[in-house]
């Protein structure tokens, strides 16, 4: 084994958070290394970090945090310590795991890790199932059809209306596998309080505006035309479809 992949962190310096239902799951598991020729780099829709792995059984995401912005010069790899149980990626896995309880269209959680070193400071990976077949939204053949554009506004509005502020929602960010939408990338993602979850928040406008930017962007293949006509389908179902 190469030795960055034995690299083990002292136990009161780190957490692994592990899903029930995933058994054996150890420290090494978070470095690409550990799993040689098994683990690719994703080339599409991300900044960088993240690998496919594949295993016997299934297929699993390991993705490293790390910072896109300005930030990303400074610290690219680093946060501000603040508690194990409020870093990024346990605060990820446990909205995964909320989310996948609910049955909305997100993929298993697997596990999560916080490093912490330097006393302030800590790094930060999270394991994911893999969804097979899955493309990004940009990228799926079915971009041009009336109906995936229908139905992503029916899958945005069932997890609003579940109360998910999803602050990165982007062509990158939802995967299509055959009839199923997926929503993923849930760091710095929260639910809203029912209180504050009506039709009209402000975060629900602030979502569809950051996805119509992303399609602007993204799916430069459509004339302004053929977006704009998509965008009304998908915010019709958003507004008016029954589920
Ligand atoms: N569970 C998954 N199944 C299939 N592909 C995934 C999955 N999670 C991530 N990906 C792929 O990896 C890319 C980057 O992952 P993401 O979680 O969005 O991290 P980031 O945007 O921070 O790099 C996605 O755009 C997608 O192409
Ligand atoms: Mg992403």
């Amino acid at each position: 084994m190469n030795p960055a992949a034995s690299r083990i962190t002292p136990p009161d310096q780190r957490k692994l958070v592990v899903a029930e239902a995933f058994h054996g799951v150890s420290e090494a598991w978070f470095h690409p290394e550990y799993w040689g020729v098994s683990a690719e780099p994703v080339s599409s829709g991300g900044r960088g970090g993240a690998w496919f792995i594949r295993r016997d059984t299934d297929n699993i995401v390991l993705r490293h945090y790390r910072r896109g912005g300005l930030m990303s010069r400074i610290a690219k790899k680093t946060y501000f310590f603040t508690g194990f149980d409020r870093a990024r990626s346990v605060a990820e896995h446990r909205l995964l795991e909320q989310l996948h309880a609910a049955g909305l269209p997100v993929p298993e959680p697997v596990a999560a890790i916080v490093w912490r070193y330097r006393l302030f400071w800590y790094q930060a990976a999270i394991l994911i199932k893999r969804i097979p077949g899955a493309v990004t939204f940009a990228d799926c053949a079915s971009i041009t059809n009336e109906h995936l554009w229908r139905r992503l506004g029916k899958v945005i509005r069932q997890f609003h209306d579940h109360g998910l502020d999803h602050v990165d929602l982007n062509c990158d960010n939802i995967l299509v596998a055959g009839e199923g939408i997926y929503l993923i990338d849930f760091d710095r993602c929260r639910l809203v309080a029912s209180g504050d979850n009506k039709l009209s928040s402000p975060w629900r406008q602030k979502n569809l505006s950051r996805l119509r930017r992303s399609v602007e962007k993204r799916c430069t293949h459509l004339s302004d035309e053929q977006r704009q006509a998509y965008w009304d389908v998908l915010l019709h179902a958003y507004q008016h479809e029954e589920r």
